[in-house]
């Protein structure tokens, strides 16, 4: 299709399509049977009201930004694109390395992505599909060519380890996309973005801002400082409602039916609420994508993991219609189409092999010029303290910012 563009001459549509993926999970194992140890519960419990059976836990040198760079990493494999081509990167996280630098900024650091703008985004565990709907709205516009859509979490991080109600909950992991710019019809087909913000108190992690000097507890409302609460009763409510009724809408958006849809990547909190919502839904419970009993829930990078075992379990075909849907802290909720397309028989491209070789070295290279301004900076703060006169230093400092 050919839209009139500004100039009033036409130009040919663009979509935005996700042409990479990839996941990564720490090594470290927490089974139902280890969480008896720590608090008053039990594998049989965890198991019937959730369905899930083990999780991963972040190492001491994992966090989310190492885990998000990991997986940002496979996605751009897949998609066989450079950093230098990436212009936007979000990640959708709740566990941020900082209130600030970004997540994503420190990954578009690690990953030598110099062409791009980075951000967070705190949309808790719908995080991930708020995230692709900015990114392909930004390439359907024109604005952009490609980006990188990271959800990542170190729950493990925030969670009360005291509060059986949901402790045993989550995980940490993260996944990636990329998305690009194509004429190719297809891609990201419509989405649904809600918020109610009356409900804040359901769940949520206090923080900076949080405090008030004259009364610790008006913002926490008791609730402890940095540590994850939640009223998992009025979640799985709210939960069931909404995920039935945001695919619908989005279906409407995109002027398709339930019957269109040949699969559903939701969030992964609970087996019951997926259960639930295939009732809503009138759909077969195999539709939906479920790995919870492996991963947790990891809140905002639990749909793009999901989509990563589902794009490896074959269950996605050219020109499919896939759902994604999250529901979580805010609240928020939110739900989109996709139609799965294979651009790159679309739009041939040779060569992945050496380019992932081409990839891994730039990679490294980063690495070091990183490493190498950082010690650039420090020798000219300890220069500087022992010699004023900077003119030599500032020559050399110059010298090692343009390598
Ligand atoms: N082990 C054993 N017993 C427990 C545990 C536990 N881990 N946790 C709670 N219980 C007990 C409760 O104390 C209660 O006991 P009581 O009846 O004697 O008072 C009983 O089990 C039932 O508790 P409920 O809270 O009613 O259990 P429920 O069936 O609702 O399951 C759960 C709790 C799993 C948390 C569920 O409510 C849920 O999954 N909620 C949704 C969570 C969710 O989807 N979050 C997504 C958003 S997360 C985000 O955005 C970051």
């Amino acid at each position: 299709m050919v839209l009139p563009n500004s100039e009033g001459t036409s130009a040919p549509r663009l979509y935005a399509h996700i042409v990479g993926w990839g996941m990564a999970v720490p090594e470290k194992i927490l089974r139902n049977q280890d969480l008896e140890a720590i608090v008053e519960t039990s594998d049989e419990w965890i198991r019937t009201r959730t369905g899930i059976r083990e999780r991963r836990i972040a190492g001491e040198r994992e966090s989310t930004a190492s885990l998000g760079l990991k997986a940002a990493r496979k996605a751009l494999d897949v998609a066989d694109l450079f950093p230098s081509e990436i212009d936007l990167i979000i990640v959708a996280t709740s566990t941020p390395e900082n209130i600030f630098p970004s997540t994503a900024s420190l990954i578009q650091n690690w990953l030598g992505a110099s062409r791009a703008g980075a951000f967070d985004l705190s949309a808790a565990c719908s995080g991930f599909v708020y995230g692709v709907d900015m990114a392909a709205q930004a390439i359907r516009s024109g604005s952009i060519k490609a980006a990188l859509v990271i959800g990542a979490e170190t729950m493990s991080r925030v969670l009360d380890w005291q509060d059986r109600g949901t402790c045993i909950l989550f995980g940490d992991g993260a996944g990636a996309v990329v998305l690009k710019s194509s004429t190719v019809e297809g891609g990201v087909l419509s989405s649904v973005l809600r918020s109610d913000g009356s409900g804040g108190d359901l769940l949520g992690i206090p923080t900076v801002g949080s405090e008030d000097l004259d009364n610790p507890d008006f913002f926490t409302n008791g609730h402890k400082m940095h540590k994850m609460y939640m009223n998992g009763g009025e979640v799985f409510k709210f939960a069931t409602r909404v995920i039935g009724e945001s695919i619908e809408e989005a279906l409407v958006k995109a002027g398709l039916t339930i019957e269109d849809l040949s699969l559903i990547v939701p969030h992964q909190a609970n087996q019951r609420i997926i259960q639930a919502a295939a009732r809503a839904l009138k759909v077969d419970v195999d539709i939906f994508v479920v790995n919870l009993d492996r991963y947790g829930n990891t809140s905002a990078a639990s749909i793009p993991i999901a989509l990563c075992e589902a794009v490896q379990a074959d269950r996605m075909r050219p020109n499919d219609y896939i759902a994604f849907t999250g529901f979580g802290g805010g609240l928020t909720w939110a739900s989109m189409i996709v139609q799965w397309t294979d651009l790159k028989s679309a739009e041939t491209r040779t060569g992945v092999l050496s380019n992932q070789r081409r990839r891994q070295i730039s990679y490294w290279v980063v690495r070091w010029r990183s490493q190498l301004r950082r010690l650039s900076k420090s020798l000219n703060q300890f220069l500087q303290r022992i010699n004023p006169r900077r003119g030599r230093i500032m020559r050399l400092r110059d010298k090692v910012d343009q390598l």
